[in-house]
């Protein structure tokens, strides 16, 4: 079984890249210089929220000569889209939409983007060139557990498969049991899901007492969600697969903005003859040299209906040179979004830093939630850590349980008392898995 999995990995390494992903850097570097200058040009002509706000920055898109010019535009930010609720940040004429897609967010009103067709059809190439990127290649069945509907998970990544030319299992999220079945019947090579709902889907196989390892997915392309090295490392171990980390948000586009590559695993290509990006200081806004740590800005080059113009994603990441694809740069892998930030006692913690020192134990296997409270006038932080169905014992772990809090005192320094739950205990995501409970009183 290991030996036809392998086979197939190997003979996919050679991939047959297109000619933006061939590129050389300048090349890509005069693309977006010319693309960039279309995209201020039609941002400001035709939606009227980008010319106030250049304006009123007393910028010009003539002004923009050099890739080094964009930084005197200003940035858009989620409330200026919400702000224009539901089509006023569209620069084409409602009936040129082929398709809307609405981010759910937490309190208030969706933030809605739209597609024109030729829009449509650069998400499913960059889609597709994404999938050939973690291994897939026309012909192989994908799984598809991305939610479908209004979240751009679902029929981003359903789109791009189809024009890589995979036969699509359009699953969408939930019903694990049945997520199981198919893949047990239909045998893709392929699935598109959350670390996270890859986790039930895991359990649900082990529940079933079936062998994950024996399944037929070979490559797994996960994301929006920060997850871990650990977290990867775990779910290759445990279905024998090649994961690799998708990025992407609707502002931007969908699933698709940056993928990583499968013969490196090394940090996310950004999309760049599509999707420019930038690092910035969260503080003053000021443009940070590629390799420093900061927030992510994208704007877009070559969108019709929704131009996105520097907009702050609140994604935490560093820009680093172009590895598998020389051309385009890379963005590590996302700690965590600056909203997700937990300050306890003075002290900055992601979750996903929490993940990591769960997955270094052989008793949890990454389900996990973090619940803040008050005592007094002290925040306490707890971790729900889940343990592995075959590790649990009843109470036995509260000693495996503390050596993880001492490790996360030692390592990250804040103190967090972990508590290990029995299995199935913790409610499962079936997209983005909710890790952070805020107890605390409001105020
Ligand atoms: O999550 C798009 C997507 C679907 C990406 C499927 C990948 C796979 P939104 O719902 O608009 O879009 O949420 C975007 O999710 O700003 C990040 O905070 C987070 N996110 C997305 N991908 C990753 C990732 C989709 N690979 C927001 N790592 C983004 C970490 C991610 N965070």
């Amino acid at each position: 079984m290991a030996s036809t999995k392998s086979q197939v990995k190997s003979s996919a390494y050679h991939a047959e890249m297109d000619e933006a992903e061939r590129a050389s850097r300048d090349a890509i570097m005069a693309l977006q210089t010319r693309r960039l200058a279309w995209s201020l040009k039609h941002a400001y002509e035709n939606v009227a929220h980008y010319r106030q706000a250049f304006d009123k920055a007393g910028v010009r898109p003539e002004d923009f000569t050099q890739l080094s010019d964009l930084a005197k535009f200003p940035f858009t930010v989620k409330t200026d889209l919400r702000d224009n609720y539901p089509f006023n940040m569209f620069a084409v004429p409602r009936e040129k939409l082929v398709r809307v897609h609405a981010s759910s967010g937490t309190t208030g009103k969706p933030i809605v983007v739209g597609y024109t067709q030729a829009d449509i059809d650069i998400w499913s190439e960059v889609m597709a060139r994404s999938i050939r990127a973690a291994g897939g290649r026309t012909g192989m069945i994908l799984h598809n557990a991305y939610g479908y509907g209004l979240f751009t998970g679902g029929l981003g990544a359903h789109y791009g498969a189809e024009r890589l030319g995979c036969t699509v299992v359009p699953v969408s999220g939930g019903m694990t049991e049945r997520q199981v079945q198919l893949i047990n019947d239909f045998r893709p090579d392929i699935i598109t899901v959350t670390p996270s709902y890859m986790l039930a889907i895991s359990d649900e196989f082990k529940r079933q007492k079936l062998d994950p390892r024996r399944s037929s997915l070979k490559f797994g392309i996960f994301g929006a969600e920060p997850w871990t090295n650990a977290m990867r490392a775990e779910i290759e171990a445990t279905f024998e697969m090649d994961a690799t980390d998708i990025y992407g948000l609707s502002e931007v586009i969908g699933p698709g903005v940056a993928q990583e590559c499968v013969e490196t695993k090394d940090g996310l290509h950004v999309w760049e003859d599509h999707f420019y990006p930038e690092v910035i200081d969260p503080e003053t806004g000021r443009v940070l040299p590629d390799g420093e740590k900061g927030e992510l800005v994208f704007t877009s080059l070559t969108k019709e209906a929704f131009p996105i113009i520097r907009y702050r994603t609140r994604d935490l990441t560093r820009l680093l040179p172009g590895t598998a694809r020389p051309g385009m740069r890379r963005m590590e892998k996302v700690t965590g979004r600056s909203d997700d930030m937990i300050i306890l006692r003075g002290v900055n913690v992601f979750p996903t830093q929490i993940e990591e020192a769960l997955l270094a134990t052989d008793w949890c296997g990454g389900h996990f939630i973090i619940e803040l409270t008050r005592q007094g006038r002290m925040d306490e932080m707890t971790v729900l850590a889940e343990a592995r169905r075959e590790s649990w014992d009843g109470d036995g772990l509260v000693a495996q349980a503390e050596k993880v809090s001492s490790f996360i005192k030692n390592t990250i320094g804040v103190t967090a008392q972990v508590r290990a739950v029995a299995p199935g205990t913790l409610e499962r995501s079936l997209g983005k898995a909710k890790r952070v409970y805020d107890k605390r009183p409001k105020g």
